[in-house]
């Protein structure tokens, strides 16, 4: 039985650590944060996306999901917490909310699994090579590890591409502080990621790079599981160095990473990179935000421990 009109919210997060070297199955982590995209979806005349028409150039997520779950003459609207393309995974947001908007005006049962598998598909398709990271924490919300020793957390779903295969779990949320730092300079995912790959193809120390982000990772993870806030603020700051080799920072991050180093147990850039936003793990917010005020950025402290996917 279709539906008339359904809402859903998810939340946008940030990496901790492991951005890039999670999309060739490296491990990583995410904390899903207070900040929500909203998507109301009601049965309509055409498809509209705001009251416009939808253009597969200029939406490919929305355009790929109605597509594949084949409902047409929808109306959707959607707001937004996130900053679009700023590593806050807003993408990913907008594609778990409208895919479990979509299947529920289907009238279907929702499994949270199945929204992470449609978001992922999306994003994968969108940005040519992309991991399920991002559209697994919106869709459960709260903590996520991808490939993370198995001590770490409760194991939900398995994710595989191609030659690539990820084990996400859902972690317990470290109950520290973090500060964003958003450079106000639009990132795009999925220029990156290819930069990324193209580096990896035609250089070995590409590759070698990559497989450090990794045990970087590993050292974190031993220290979220410890609680030890000082070793996972050295690792931060290590992965921030190495992402920067890899070519994916610029010199609005290092600015604000080097700055908000003074006040912070470790600072690093956060999703893609190239712009976009920064992360600091620190016991000093205030401080911090003005640090990173005063360097040209926009803080903001934020909240984790917050819920997946939810639909009124
Ligand atoms: O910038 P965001 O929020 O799209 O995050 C991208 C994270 C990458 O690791 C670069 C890509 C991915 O799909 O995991």
């Amino acid at each position: 039985m279709f539906r008339k009109d359904i809402v859903a919210s998810s939340p946008g997060k940030f990496i901790l650590l492991g951005e890039h070297a999670v999309v060739y199955g490296k491990p990583a982590v995410a904390l899903a944060i207070n900040k929500r995209f909203l998507c109301r979806v009601q049965l309509g005349e055409i498809d509209a996306l705001n009251g416009m028409p939808i253009n597969p150039k200029i939406h490919p997520h929305i355009s790929y999901i109605l597509k594949t779950s084949g409902v047409t003459n929808v109306t959707i609207h959607t707001q937004s917490e996130i900053p679009s393309s700023s590593g806050l995974g807003s993408s990913a947001a907008l594609c778990t909310s409208l895919s479990a908007a979509i299947r529920a005006i289907k009238g279907e049962n929702i499994d949270v699994k199945d929204l992470a598998n449609d978001a992922f598909n999306a994003e994968y398709e969108v940005q040519r090579g992309a991991s399920p990271l991002d559209t697994s924490c919106s869709a459960f919300g709260k903590g996520i590890a991808l490939n993370c020793p198995k001590s770490m957390g409760k194991y939900i779903w398995t994710a595989e591409k191609e030659r690539n295969k990820w084990d996400i779990f859902e972690i317990p949320v470290p109950k520290m502080t973090f500060v964003v730092g958003y450079t106000g300079i639009k990132a795009h995912t999925g220029q990156l990621v290819e930069r990324v790959r193209k580096y990896k193809k035609h250089n070995k120390f590409a590759t070698d790079i990559v497989n450090e982000i990794g045990d970087v990772t590993f050292e974190g993870m031993d220290c979220i599981s410890k609680y030890d806030v000082t070793g996972l603020g050295r690792a931060m700051t290590k992965s921030h160095k190495l992402l920067s080799i890899l070519g994916v920072s610029c010199r609005e991050l290092d600015k604000l990473v080097s700055a908000s180093l003074k006040y912070s147990y470790g600072a690093k850039l956060t999703g893609s990179g190239g712009g976009g936003s920064m992360i600091a793990l620190t016991d000093k917010p205030d401080k911090v935000c003005e640090t990173i005020r005063l360097h040209g950025g926009m803080p903001f402290i934020i909240k984790t421990d917050v819920p997946g996917v939810t639909l009124e």
